[in-house]
């Protein structure tokens, strides 16, 4: 999509081959909205020309004899922190990439890349240039704005519910609940946003079937001005009209998501969305604790199994340390009346009720995996699908209920200090 642009998009080329230089000048020759407006021979001389020309983009080349692509732009990203960076260089430098982004860049071409991969690229970057003046706090309590010349109204920046998904074992089913459950609640709500908080490995993309085209990465380097604009240029949407912040390409750019940049992304989607559903890995990191803990609701899922039951026991007993017991509901999931351990017994085991149940039904879940249309669109009328829509209601009528009483948010979005207590808890 091209943007509609005033002015144009201001490149500058920063490359030691001439070649290099002229190639990538002739695949941008005809672009309208788009116009080289320098070409650097090498790093020092890109960082001047970054200084004095001012482009909206540089395209860095990482391989070159003075200062490398890399520290060129450490120093253009803090002299000049407007000027948006894309790094250029051969395949196979993953961790040229991991240190590019972490120096600055906005987006990394493999060479050779196509004019097309090119000036995509270029729109992209500009796009999620940051417009407007970073999030104020005022923007976290609802806004008044005149709805007509000489009238006030309260305007809806409501802050909705952010939902987590958690299992301290893996494969219990987290992933295909959290789906599930947005889709379900997006049937009746405006406003939903699924997130793979499972930076590493997460599945969100596979099970909707999504090209992971833009992920929770490209809001990195803007974290400091996050707003609206700029949350919708990253987040997909799903064929259904929910949307969804999709989980880093690779595993070693999710270091680059910290504990920090989850929260801060969390209480921008807060304010957009009527539910935040946050799909989690089972170890517990910063960056999971995090999630847990600005979470109005965590759905702990487990199956009717001796160990999950074991680890599940022992979570519980931490998070009632950090007093999230309340806000946490408990669902089995892939129950069977042959697994001779009951609701009952689960229950009195751990000492925290069932909240929901969801059957086992392996050939409806593992088709809707492999076709990327979860239960509740592919197979609705299975029992699978049905209790985990009966999970979305579930999830609706607690919020109602919920909704009557204040809710000290403002403690909770601020820097928490739950994670320390409770991995102290955990392992202490
Ligand atoms: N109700 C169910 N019936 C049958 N199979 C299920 C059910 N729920 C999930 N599964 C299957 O169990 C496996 C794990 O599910 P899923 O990926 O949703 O779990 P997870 O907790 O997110 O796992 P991970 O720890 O890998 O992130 C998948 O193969 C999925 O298809
Ligand atoms: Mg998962």
């Amino acid at each position: 999509m091209i943007e509609q642009v005033e002015t144009k998009i201001h490149v500058l080329i920063v490359d030691d081959i001439p070649e290099t230089r002229e190639n990538v000048r002739k695949l941008l020759y005809f672009e309208k909205d788009i116009e080289v407006v320098g070409a650097a021979a090498s790093g020092h001389e890109g960082i001047e020309m970054a200084r004095d020309l001012r482009p909206d983009i540089v395209l860095m080349d990482i391989n070159m004899p003075d200062i490398d692509g890399i520290s060129a732009t450490e120093s253009i990203s803090q002299s000049v922190p407007e000027v948006q960076i894309i790094m250029m260089s051969v395949q196979g430098e993953t961790d040229y990439l991991r240190r590019s982004m972490l120096a600055g860049a906005r987006e990394f071409l493999v060479k050779p890349f196509s004019a097309d991969e090119l000036t995509a690229s270029i729109r992209r970057v500009h796009q999620l240039k940051p417009k407007a003046a970073p999030v104020q706090p005022e923007l976290l309590r609802p806004q008044r704005v005149p709805s007509r010349p000489g009238q006030e109204a309260e305007i809806g920046v409501r802050e909705g519910e952010i939902v987590a998904v958690y299992s301290p074992k893996g494969g219990t089913g987290c992933s295909t609940i959290a789906t599930n459950l947005a889709l379900a609640l997006k049937e009746k709500e405006e406003r939903v946003v699924l997130v793979d908080g499972d930076l590493q490995f997460g599945d969100v993309a596979v099970l909707l079937n999504l090209q992971a085209s833009r992920t929770i990465s490209d809001l990195v380097p803007a974290i400091d001005t996050l707003d609206a604009d700029l949350m919708s240029d990253v987040l997909l949407a799903h064929p259904s009209g929910m949307k969804t912040l999709l989980a880093p390409p690779r595993p070693d750019v999710a270091e680059m998501v910290t504990a920090d940049i989850m929260r801060e992304i969390l209480k921008n989607l807060m304010l957009l969305n009527d539910y935040t559903i946050v799909d989690t890995a089972s170890y517990l990191d910063d960056v999971v604790l995090t999630i847990l803990e600005i979470s109005d609701w965590i759905l702990l899922v487990m199956t009717p199994d001796i160990p999950t039951i074991k680890s599940v026991r022992l979570f519980l007993e931490a998070l009632d340390a950090l007093d999230y017991i309340a806000k946490t509901r408990l669902i089995v999931n892939k129950t069977s009346r042959k697994d001779g351990i009951t609701e009952k017994d689960i229950a009195s085991h751990i000492k925290h009720s069932v909240w929901a149940t969801v059957p086992r039904d392996n050939g409806t879940v593992t088709a809707a995996a492999n076709q990327g249309i979860p239960v509740v669109i592919s197979s609705h009328k299975s029992a699978v699908a049905k209790n985990l829509t009966q999970v979305a209601e579930l999830l609706r009528a607690e919020t109602a209920k919920e909704a009557e009483r204040p809710r000290d948010r403002a403690a909770k979005l601020a820097a928490g200090t739950a994670s320390e207590k409770l991995l102290g808890r955990i392992f202490g």
